[in-house]
């Protein structure tokens, strides 16, 4: 094989020329991205793949004028691209997180594409890459590419990347800590039900191993008293919400839970069904669930029997435990209030389990504050909390209520908030220690000086002598809160 020093790829800061290269590098991962999924529908010789390959020669070609080679590692979660990190921002969170997970299948390190690439090494690669989707041939890939003599594109096993130079810069800007943790859990959890629900929608019934695999690290960190992962559920705006929203609830639930004293075992079945509580919606045509219009009186019913098609798709499950009974439970009654009103209709003696009025709280938090195109923006985290707690209280167990606001705390994550001492900062995850000082972003320095986008600054959590003075609406300010959750 080559020579040694493949794995060393040395780290810069922040200048003019890793501007150029961040901007290169979204587009890289984007067009990386799509080549996969044609290569995974089409064959290398169909006019939709080689247009693929002619966009990301373009861009390969782009980065090269300047650089002496195109070096695409992924270390602790991140991409970096000549030694510079690649931002997530929220347009790129899905195909970077999805990207991430196709590395880390294949214990794959990073990439290194050197000048004289050409289109058929590039296919041969894809070729290759595609075949060792197989988790007994995953470890193979960079002996296999070598093999196949492919001489411009050298890959380097996460084993042997030389992870020193970059880790302590990633120290530096951005302690891979709790927050760091919980990014990764959130980001698997999301691509992992995505899968439950393609997979469900295919054979009828969810797989409740798998659900129960993906609650697991969440329960466990909820257990643990991190609440990292309850501030992610404020992210919206991504294109794979849909899968999303199932996370959020579930996270939400088992944090409700967690304040309402529910022991481990009980967080662990309820964080499940809060995953699978909209299952049923696999059996709704897809267009009306994203339908950018209100919807005519039928289509409506038709959306309304998704709870009742959720406990069809669990009868198919193997095996009738008291887990599948709480599913089916929830699914049913996760669109009824706690003063019964909802659907589907019920007898007046009908009790709402606590599961499910829990459920049903984090399902209304988290849609309330999710991207709808028929209404004129969503509502503010914040603005869905007053909400919630004023004239829309009737509708929630006074008790679960109570618990929601312990989760996400009086200002959820997502708030931008004005301070006693004219901070402007952003909310990023809760503090049940004291539910009005969440932990933060600083933004804006008292003088009104906004704070550079890499000097990040934080309130771990907000300091007692600071209070909320106001918080601001999305109107007010220029601050683009979900890019910088996301980032
Ligand atoms: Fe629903
Ligand atoms: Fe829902």
């Amino acid at each position: 094989m080559t020579e040694k020093p493949q794995g060393s790829v040395p780290p810069r800061s922040g200048d003019a020329e890793s501007g150029r290269l961040l901007d290169l590098g979204a587009q890289l991962l984007v067009r990386f991205s799509a080549l996969l999924r044609t290569a995974r529908t089409h064959d290398v010789s169909n006019q939709a793949f080689r247009r693929q390959l002619q966009e990301f020669m373009g861009v390969l070609q782009q980065v090269m004028e300047d650089e002496d080679e195109v070096a695409l590692a992924a270390v602790a979660d991140y991409f970096y691209l000549n030694g510079v990190r690649l931002k997530a921002s929220a347009s790129l969170l899905t195909t970077y997180h999805a990207l991430i997970e196709e590395f880390e299948r294949r214990a794959l390190g990073g990439v290194r594409i050197l000048h004289g690439v050409t289109p058929a090494e590039m296919e041969r690669f894809l070729q290759l890459f595609m075949a060792s989707e197989d988790p007994a041939l995953a470890g193979r890939l960079p002996e296999a590419v070598a093999e196949a003599s492919v001489e411009h594109i050298v890959l380097v096993a996460a084993a042997d990347l030389d992870k020193d130079d970059l880790s302590r810069a990633l120290d530096e800007q951005d302690p891979v800590g709790e927050r760091g943790r919980a990014k990764k859990m959130f980001w698997r959890a999301v691509l992992g039900t995505k899968r439950i629900v393609v997979r469900a929608a295919q054979s009828g019934r969810p797989d409740l191993r798998q659900a129960k695999r993906l609650v697991q690290p969440i329960v466990d960190s909820i257990m643990k008293n991190e609440y990292s992962i309850v501030g992610l559920t404020a992210l919206k705006e991504h294109d794979e919400y849909t899968y999303a929203h199932c996370v959020n609830v579930s996270v939400l639930s088992v944090s409700i839970g967690q304040a309402l004293g529910l022991p481990r075992q009980a967080l662990a079945d309820l964080g499940v069904t809060a995953l699978l509580h909209d299952i049923g919606k696999v059996a709704v045509p897809g267009d009306l669930l994203r339908k950018p219009a209100k919807l005519a009186p039928e289509e409506w019913k038709v959306v309304r029997r998704h709870p009742l098609e959720g406990v069809n798709m669990m009868f198919r499950m193997p095996g009738l435990t008291s887990l599948t009974l709480d599913a089916m439970r929830v699914s049913l009654e996760h669109h009824l209030n706690f003063d019964l009103t909802g659907y589907p209709d019920v007898e007046h003696e009908w009790g709402q389990a606590t599961m499910t009025r829990i459920v049903a709280m984090a399902d209304c938090f988290d849609a309330m504050t999710a991207h709808r195109a028929y209404s004129h923006r969503p509502r503010t985290p914040f603005e869905a909390l007053q909400y919630l707690l004023g004239p829309a209280r009737v509708q929630f167990d006074p008790a679960v209520l109570w618990a929601l606001v312990r989760t996400v705390g009086l200002y959820p994550a997502g708030s931008v908030l004005l301070t006693s001492s004219n901070h402007v900062a952003l909310a990023v995850s809760p503090n049940p220690q004291d539910l009005r000082r969440p932990f933060c972003r600083v933004l804006v320095r008292p003088d009104g000086t906004p704070l550079p986008e890499d000097a990040e600054e934080t309130w771990d959590p907000m300091p007692g002598s600071e209070s909320v003075v106001r918080v601001l609406r999305p109107e007010e300010t220029s601050v683009d809160a979900q890019e910088l959750l996301a980032a």
